[in-house]
């Protein structure tokens, strides 16, 4: 952000954790992090200019006299730079720290209400947003006492990606697809993550989430409610889309025992190969009990019960340990009549597929049936094909970056509302209880297979497939 002159001027970036540390050494950390993980190459004469806007100190987010101290540092900041800063804290901390934190900020005077104080003070959280609807409501109300909703950004990255966005221009910025989308010409959605990695060094919080937490409760029913919502009112206000993004969320079909037995699978994986290295089972994992029943891989079909797409059915699956790293939507759209071709030996004619690619190349393609070169009548299925890299000749930005420049903005749109986050867990809670007390049978797979057959047979149900990614 600073490369690109996106920063404000006169910014600073005050570091504050339990470490001791002086500016200097907080500086040459962040630098080794910059060096080995930033998407440019890394300039020296670069940094230099940078690291002097930034500071460090020490502060306990769990002890209130050291955020006298914080105060002291900003203000003495503020006045270095001759400014009145906006402040944005950003808690990048384990979620258990802050209801401490914000009361922590609140009793130092440092949280002014919007509109009323000489500055912007904005509040940055981390996911995951608790650990079902009751822990997402305490987490909430404990920041809702010291700061108003239109301060809090709490963050989901997915959201910062350029071809989530991409889903809202796409759709409502082409008059050739929204007209199609909808029941009358969908088929069926298919939204898919997976990653080769196993759980790695995040072993310990990963065990009390699984994956439906870790991935479906947030980003994936993020990207679903993205796909699916009405056109928002306005693009200029970030509630019009939120406000349709939870309209989504409270209109998905309740799950009830029924669907909890037919329409989800959990699986874990066993040992196996990735990319030809022998890996071990999950339960084999640094970190996770030998007994542990933590899903790995989910599947769940769900549907959404208004005008627009009742009887669409969506699948929604993520895993780890899968043959590769990829996040995809494919929207299936409903067969051509094919009496035209009857009799012909024309070969198998598929539904026009759009796939939309979230990482690692982001893109949208368009599978559409062809006739190949030739004497011989033939149909066969070729991809219409947009990269952001080629397209564009560059690569997009990292999430994070756009998140934290909007953040910076005071601009929401892209953050997670408190009553979508609601909505989220009051639809997966019931089957978070019901798989937690052993209802829904856990499945193994092989780790670097794409998961257990009883996730081929809760499409197959409909004379689905998955699709190969
Ligand atoms: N790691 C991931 O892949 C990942 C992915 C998605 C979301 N997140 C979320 O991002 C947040 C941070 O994750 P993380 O993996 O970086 O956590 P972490 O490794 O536990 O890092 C926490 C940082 O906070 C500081 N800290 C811990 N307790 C503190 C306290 N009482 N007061 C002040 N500072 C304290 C630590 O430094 P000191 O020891 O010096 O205090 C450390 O720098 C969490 O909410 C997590 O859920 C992480």
């Amino acid at each position: 952000l600073w490369q690109e002159r996106l920063l404000p001027s006169g910014f600073v970036v005050l570091g504050a954790a339990r470490s001791q540390l002086d500016d200097q050494q907080f500086r040459l950390r962040l630098k080794e992090g910059v060096a080995k993980f930033s998407r440019r190459s890394f300039s020296e004469k670069a940094w230099e200019k940078f690291s002097e806007n930034v500071f460090y100190e020490s502060v306990d987010g769990q002890v209130s006299k050291d955020f006298v101290r914080l105060k002291t540092r900003l203000e003495s900041l503020g006045q270095l730079r001759a400014q009145t800063f906006n402040y944005l804290f950003y808690l990048a901390v384990s979620s258990s720290y802050y209801g401490d934190i914000a009361a922590n900020l609140n009793q130092a005077g440092l949280i002014e209400k919007p509109g009323q104080g000489r500055r912007a003070t904005y509040l940055l959280v981390e996911k995951p947003f608790g650990i079902d609807r009751a822990s997402a409501r305490v987490l909430n109300q404990r920041l809702r006492e010291h700061f108003f909703e239109e301060q809090i950004f709490r963050i989901d990255h997915y959201l910062g990606k350029e071809t989530v966005q991409n889903i809202l221009v796409f759709r409502f910025a082409n008059g050739i697809f929204e007209p199609l989308w909808n029941r009358n010409y969908i088929e069926s959605i298919q939204i898919s993550m997976a990653e080769e990695i196993g759980v790695g060094s995040r072993a310990s919080y990963f065990d009390q989430a699984g994956i439906l937490r870790d991935i479906v409760q947030n980003h994936l029913l993020q990207i679903m409610a993205l796909l699916c919502i009405e056109p928002p009112i306005s693009l200029n206000d970030p509630d019009s889309i939120r406000n349709e993004k939870v309209k989504v969320l409270r209109s998905v079909r309740k799950f009830g025992e029924a669907e909890i037995l037919k329409g989800t699978v959990r699986a874990q994986y066993e040992e196996g190969f990735i990319f030809g290295e022998p890996v071990p089972a999950y339960r084999h994992e640094k970190g996770v009990g030998a007994d542990s029943n933590t899903e790995t891989y989910c599947a769940l079909k769900l549907e959404i019960d208004n005008w627009r797409w009742s009887g669409v059915p969506i699948y929604i699956r993520a895993g780890k340990r899968l043959p590769k790293r990829i996040t995809e939507v494919a929207v299936y759209f409903r067969r051509a009549p094919t009496a035209l071709f009857e009799g012909r030996q024309v070969g198998e004619i598929e539904p026009n597929v759009l796939a939309i690619q979230v990482q690692p190349d982001e893109g949208i393609s368009l599978r559409i049936e062809s006739k190949p070169p030739g004497p011989r009548l033939r149909v066969m299925p070729v991809d219409m094909d947009f990269r952001y890299g080629s397209s564009f000749g560059a690569l997009s930005a990292d999430a994070y970056e756009r998140l934290l420049l909007d953040a910076m903005n005071g601009d929401p749109t892209l953050f997670t509302r408190d009553d979508e986050i609601d909505q989220s867990w009051s639809l997966l809670d019931p089957v978070l209880e019901m798989w937690r007390d052993g209802a829904v049978k856990l499945h193994g797979y092989e780790a670097g297979t794409w998961g257990p057959s009883a996730a081929d047979e809760l499409l197959l149900q409909n004379g689905q497939r998955w699709r190969n990614l």
